[in-house]
């Protein structure tokens, strides 16, 4: 039997979504809603979707087992409740809830009712990352020691045509971004300890530069420009920049260093992408002004994009083991991302409290297209 998905929230991600979770033949998609109805209508059309309504009547549907939270930061943890309470386990868009309160509020009550909740990024799952983690877990470099980390663009002003929830609470490019690069970190040095960090806005006001809504000005609420240091269990430290007010784009920086090697990531907001593997080899015959030469590592696995996570999500329900982009992860990122905040506000370092087990890297042979799910 296939597991019964329904979305919530059909705004500019929502198209991603249906577009990959509609061709899994794990999963059959039942439902879209939106509190905007044509645009949950549109979206069922486009992708042959057999209804569309509101959330209560999404959360009706006895056939669905699990609803895509895709609506704003702001929503997340109350969108999430009322799935819950309808008995139903979730996948959330990131980030979990805009504040720990929050995410603790939504981690209780699915474990009182016996749910789960799982939360983006799933890019985690991608065959990109996964290949990089698997060659971590190898021990291609040895013990994992430090890391840089780096995503640098102009903001979402300029493409997303409401893009007001990304400078306000819950967004910036910590909130926004953070998840991708944190959860990769965590995924490879455990919990983060202890966070310090500066934070800065470049210009109070922004202007919607696409859609219909050009030209519309809008107040900046939150840091555009957020520069952390981060110390994980076990002693291994990274630094991280996130910012919406460069006009360099600089995307999926992530390069992590060993005892015996270092490696450079894709871009952990992607899917795919090769890895560059940097050792002692590298530097075999390397005189004067010569080069070093990376082994490059081909991704393997999956590379089917945003909703793996769903069906990943699906599949662990179905055998009774844990998910592998789980809510806890997700809180604990989170928890990091508000001490961030905290600490650029202070001007101290926060210690962070919550701690979390990194997900087991995914079968190389995992495979979203196969039906698995009798
Ligand atoms: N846009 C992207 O490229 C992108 C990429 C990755 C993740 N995300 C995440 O996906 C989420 C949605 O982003 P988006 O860009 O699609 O936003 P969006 O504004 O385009 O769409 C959000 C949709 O949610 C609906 N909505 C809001 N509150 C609701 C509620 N309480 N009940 C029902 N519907 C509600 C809105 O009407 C809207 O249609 C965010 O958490 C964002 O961080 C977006």
């Amino acid at each position: 039997m296939t597991v019964g998905v329904g979305l919530i929230g059909a705004g500019v991600i929502s198209a991603h979504y249906l577009g990959n979770l509609t061709t899994f033949p794990d999963l059959q998609v039942r439902f879209v809603a939106d509190i905007d109805l044509d645009r949950a209508k549109a979206r069922a059309d486009e992708f042959g979707v057999p209804a569309f309504g509101t959330v209560e009547q999404l959360l009706a549907d006895d056939g669905i087992q699990i609803v895509v939270n895709l609506t704003l930061p702001s929503a997340h943890a109350e969108v999430d409740l009322a799935i819950l309470a309808a008995g139903k386990h979730v996948w959330s868009e990131k980030p979990i809830a805009t504040t720990v309160e929050d995410a603790r509020r939504v981690l209780d009550a699915a474990e009182q009712a016996g749910l789960r909740v799982a939360v983006a990024p799933d890019t985690v799952l991608g065959a990109g990352l996964q290949t990089a983690f698997r060659a971590i877990a190898d021990g291609r470099i040895g013990k994992p020691q430090t890391a840089t980390t780096m995503v640098l663009n102009p903001g979402p002003d300029r493409w997303h045509p409401a893009p007001e929830f990304l400078f306000q609470p819950g967004g910036g490019p910590l909130l926004d971004l953070g998840p991708y690069y944190l959860s990769t970190l965590v995924t490879v040095f455990g919990s983060v300890v202890r966070v310090s960090a500066v934070g800065s806005i470049a210009r109070p006001q922004r202007v919607v530069e696409s859609g219909p809504r050009a030209g519309t000005t809008f107040a900046v609420e939150v840091p555009t420009h957020s520069a952390l240091l981060l110390e994980f269990e076990g002693g291994a430290s990274a630094q991280a920049t996130f910012s919406f007010q460069s006009a360099i784009p600089r995307a999926g920086f992530v390069e992590i260093t060993g005892t015996d090697g270092a490696i450079v990531l894709p871009d952990p907001n992607m899917f795919e992408g090769a890895s560059e593997l940097w050792t002692t080899e590298s530097w075999k015959g390397v005189t004067g002004q010569d080069k070093p030469v990376p082994e490059v590592i081909e991704a393997v696995g999956a590379t089917a994009g945003r909703g793996l996570g769903v069906l990943e999500l699906a599949r662990a329900i179905r055998a009774g083991v844990p998910e592998r982009a789980s809510g806890a992860l997700a809180a604990h990122v989170l928890d990091v991302m508000l001490a961030a905040e905290t600490a650029a506000a202070s001007g101290t370092s926060v210690a962070v409290s919550s701690r979390v087990r990194a997900p087991e890297p995914l079968p190389a042979d995992w495979n979203p297209a196969e039906r698995t799910l009798a």
